[in-house]
Order: structure tokens, then sequence, then C-alpha cells
């Protein structure tokens, strides 16, 4: 499809006012009797940002805590999310997971009030390990312990690999619920220059592993949070050779693999791991729903500390979550939703790009998923999106500011954008205020 219909696309009359100049400059397309098209071309005109340049240096992570105060604004119906990662209830199969949770209520009354401690429901690692080896993973059940989501997997796979103190290597920026882990595990981290295309450089992870005594390296090599990139699959090899060599392990966050806007999910890198040196982590957190808490992580050589500091740590996942997942992936409906939805997604990423092409001020650059939700801007250096933030909190607009995905200054100017929202009047103008207080900034 090279064409968005117009109508379906915006609504509110303020950007009326402003399509006529892109009119002009052919990106949008009037059809008698049709309507408006944007141009997918439109896409093309937005510049990407640089590949970033950390300081390549062991960091203690601090200043996590105010990641708790936007989160919890998570919570508020009336805001706008923009600022969480979290698919909106129309991208998630809700009803799906309802029905499960009755079903198994129903067929399992024992079990779903019994503990299932780790390793976890030996039905559901079955499900997880035969969509893994799918993907090309040697994995079996006996390899994978069952967790409260994503966020526990990484640290239950720091904690196995690495100590206080101990160095992490990084993308730059990343997720903030990975240096909230490191900073609770006292460890420090080391940010690697990162493509936002491409993904870690590897000659520049080569010399950090060369300079500091490097634990472990944690990444999001399939469409990352917040950058959204993909790493190429001679870079995923590279990459497992580079580490396997130095017999470093290296803990892969693969919870966005299967939002892929074709048709196919990227290679994990647990793909090209002939030496058990990946610990692969995931969730069902964006494909079927945060609240769940179901996720996974998978290693032979780490196994028996995984699973011991699973139960060390709370002695195990929901039954009835458990259960639940596990009836839906057996049915068959789990990838029919998921061929369902990605459209969606690559849909959702486009017309924001669009939106912020028409709308925002010059110099901004956006980067181009080909798989997730989210977006990372770069705005003119001059503002800084804590402070923007801090102006839309009251306004109910949420935004995720560059400096929470950082141990650095280096992202003060950037934000990332959650594309999986409901689109309506409200987001619209939600966005508008976004502009609207950027102007005012710029102005000041
Ligand atoms: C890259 C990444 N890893 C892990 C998580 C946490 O996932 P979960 O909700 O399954 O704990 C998130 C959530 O936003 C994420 O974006």
């Amino acid at each position: 499809m090279d064409y968005f219909r117009w109508q379906t696309i915006f609504y509110t009359k303020p950007w009326l006012k402003i399509w006529p100049s892109r009119l002009s400059k052919g990106y949008i397309e009037s059809r008698p009797k049709s309507g408006f098209y944007v141009k997918r071309q439109m896409a093309e005109a937005i510049t990407t940002p640089e590949p970033t340049r950390p300081n390549t240096i062991p960091t203690l992570v601090s200043g996590q805590e105010m990641v708790l105060h936007l989160v919890k604004s998570a919570n508020n119906p009336k805001m706008v999310q923009f600022g969480a990662a979290v698919p909106a209830h129309s991208f998630l199969p809700t009803h799906l997971v309802t029905q499960a949770f009755r079903q198994v209520a129903k067929t399992h009354p024992a079990e779903v009030n019994d503990y299932q401690f780790p390793p976890g429901l030996p039905e559901l690692r079955q499900q997880i390990a035969r969509r893994m080896v799918g993907n090309g993973c040697d994995i079996t059940p006996q390899d994978i312990v069952i967790t409260d989501g994503c966020q526990e997997a990484l640290r239950l796979a720091l904690r196995a690999c690495a100590e206080p103190g101990d160095v992490i290597a990084i993308e730059s920026p990343t997720f903030y619920g990975l240096l909230q882990v490191i900073h609770s595990l006292r460890m420090k981290a080391i940010e690697i220059p990162t493509d936002p295309d491409t993904g870690m450089s590897i000659p520049a992870l080569k010399m950090a592993l060369d300079q500091w005594p490097i634990k472990a390296c944690v990444l999001v090599p399939s469409f990352s949070n917040p950058l959204g990139l993909s790493m190429p699959d001679q870079a995923k090899h590279q990459l497992v050779e580079l580490l396997s060599k130095r017999q470093i392990p290296m803990i892969e966050d693969d919870v966005y693999g299967e939002i892929t806007h074709g048709t196919r999910r990227p290679k994990p890198l647990k793909a090209f791991d002939q030496d058990d040196w990946v610990i692969y982590a995931s969730s069902f957190s964006k494909t079927l729903s945060p609240g769940l808490r179901v996720g996974w992580v998978a290693s032979k050589r780490y196994h028996d500390k995984l699973e011991y500091f699973k139960y060390a740590s709370n002695l195990a996942t929901s039954s009835i979550a458990q259960l639940a997942v596990t009836e839906i992936l057996q049915s068959g409906k789990f990838e029919r939703y998921l061929t369902r939805v990605r459209p969606q997604y690559a849909f959702a990423i486009d017309r924001m790009t669009a939106a912020i092409i028409e709308l925002f001020p010059q110099g901004t650059k956006v980067t181009r998923p080909k798989g997730g939700f989210v977006l990372w801007v770069e705005l003119p250096f001059e503002i800084d999106t804590f402070e923007l933030t801090k102006r839309l909190i009251p306004q109910n607009v949420s935004i995720a500011p560059g400096r929470i995905f950082t141990t650095t200054e280096n992202y003060n100017h950037c934000l990332r954008l959650s594309c999986a929202v409901d689109w309506n009047r409200q987001t619209e103008w939600a966005l508008l205020k976004i502009v609207n207080e950027i102007k005012l900034m710029k102005n000041e």
C-alpha cells in the first residue's frame, strides 16, 4: 500500500489548516470524489537520528526514581498515553485472555489454586520451547524458567551471571527497566554506542571489552526499546561470536520480537548461539496482556541458578495466568492474533510518523522501526524533554523523556512516543498540546 486514506487517519480541525502546505509539497494527494491520501514516501522525507556516542565508562545508575512517578500516571484513565510502552486494549486480545481465564478456572479447579513452583507449568514450557525451536533456537522445556514478566527474567538473568559492583554492557539509550534492575542489583552500566538502524556498535563493544572487566551484555536486538532498531542477522552472528569467544554471557531481551511489521519475525540472537552463552528473556506482556505477568528465561548453562533465584525471589508465578497462557498457545489462536495485529502496529507507527513530520519543529529527527510500537524522537537541542514532560502531565498527556533511558546527559532533548494508542480526536489534541508546549519552550 503506497497511500494512507487521509480521512481514516486524522480527525481534528486544526490539522486541516496545516494540510494545504503538504499538498504543495506533494506528500498529500487529493483525488476527486475519493478524498485525501497521504503518500507513504512522506516517511522518506524525515531525518533519522545519528548513531549515539555515549561516554563509554562504567557508571552507577541513579535518578530512576522519577520513572515510578511517570509509570503511575499510566493508570490514570484521563491520560493520553504516549509515555508508557503498553499497547492500548484495542491492540491486545483481551477477549481471548478473559475467555482463557474462565476456561481454565472450570477445567483445572485444583491447579489454579496450587503453587506452580519453578521452573513452572510443564505444558507452558513445552509450548514456549516449541515456539523457540521454530525460531531456530536450541532450547528444550527443561531449559526454561517461567517468570513474572520479562522484567523478572532480566533480573534473574543478571543475578545468575554477575555480582554487585560488576560492569554490564548495555545499548545507549536503553530500556529504563533494565537500568532499574542494574541499579537494584548494585551493578554498574557501561553504555555502548548504538546505531538506530543496526544496533549496538560491535567495534565499540570490542574496545570496551578490551578496556573494562565487563561481566555481561544485555540487549534488545529485535525492535528495541526505545530505538526500535533491529540488528541484521550478520551483526547478531558477529556479536554472539565475539562474546562467546570471550565466554561472556549475553542477555537477550526479546519482548518485542513477535511484533514485526512484516510477516516473519526476525531471528533471535539465541538462534546464532552455538555455545550457550545467550540467556534468552521474554514475556507475553506485549502480545497478550501486561497484567498477566507471565514471562520466561531460557538457558542451559545458567538454568539451575535461574530456577533457584526465581524460587528465592517470590516462590512461583501465578498458576491461573500460566494455565491461561498455555490454553491460548495450545488453541492456535495466538498465531492467528499475531497475524492480525502486525499490520495494525505498522499502521500505528506510520500514522504517528506522518503526524510528527507534519507538526513537530524543523530539525526534529525520528526513528523508522520495522517492528514494535515506539518511536524515538530527537527534538532541537534546546528542548529539555523532562521539563516538557512536567508541563504535559497536568494537561493529561504523558511522554517518556530521554533522560530516563540513560546514565548520561546525552538524550535530554529526546523523547519516546508509544504509537499503540487509540487514535481519536483526544489523541490528536494531545499531540497538538505537545507541539504547543515545544513552541512555547523554544520561544522562552
Ligand atoms: C524492552 C523491554 N523489556 C522488558 C519489559 C518488561 O516486560 P514485562 O512487562 O513482561 O515485565 C519491557 C516493558 O516495557 C520492555 O520494553
